[in-house]
């Protein structure tokens, strides 16, 4: 299964996948990674694993979608069975999302559908909710309302951190994205 990862960001998402294709749990291969920031983590990440990344500068292109066309288009040159956005901070454009049905994946930390968007463990502690969760969904053109792969949802409590909370988070978020894409590798 070919896979191109799409970040923003730090990349331990990334690094969890990355892990458990070495480790041969998934039987996989990152091709490539394709960010939106030229100072993300993630290219250290990828370097460091010799997986090609690229920098798709949006300031470079005159509009959403011509950037779009320019991250298309290096995504097809590797002809990827899944593109797994891993802290991907922008909406994807209709178009883009158009040209990759039930290929798109996402990870976002909340139990879908509540919570979309930004900043969604804070929206489920402002509301004193007691459990929080971690979602594993495709991407279509609404904002984090793709159909649900798999969810995992767990208990918090008053006692603990935000930061501990997070924490477990991070956690369960790098099992669950492997443990989806073992899943949907056994279709490929
Ligand atoms: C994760 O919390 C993910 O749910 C959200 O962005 C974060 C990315 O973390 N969409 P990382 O870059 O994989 O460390």
């Amino acid at each position: 299964m070919r896979l191109c990862i799409l970040a923003s960001g730090n990349g331990s998402n990334f690094e969890a996948i990355q892990e458990a294709i070495m480790k041969n749990e998934l039987d996989a291969r990152i091709c490539c990674v394709i960010s939106d920031k030229k100072n993300a983590f993630i290219h250290t990440r990828a370097k460091n694993h010799s997986i090609p990344s690229h920098h798709v500068s949006f300031k470079s292109y005159m509009n959403k979608e011509a950037a779009e066309g320019k991250i298309s288009e290096i995504i097809d040159s590797y002809n990827p069975d899944y593109i797994v956005c891993a802290g991907y901070m922008k909406i994807l454009g209709e178009s883009f999302v158009n040209l990759y049905p039930n290929m798109i994946l996402n990870i976002h930390p909340s139990k879908l559908p509540k919570y979309k968007g930004l900043n969604a463990l804070q929206q489920a502690l402002n509301n004193h909710d007691t459990e929080v969760g971690v979602t594993v969904h495709y991407i279509d053109v609404s904002l984090d309302g793709g159909p649900i792969i798999k969810q995992e949802v767990f208990e918090i409590n008053r006692s603990q951190s935000k930061e501990e909370i997070e924490a477990i988070l991070h956690k369960t978020e790098h099992k669950l994205y492997v443990e989806v894409l073992k899943e949907l590798g056994k279709e490929v």
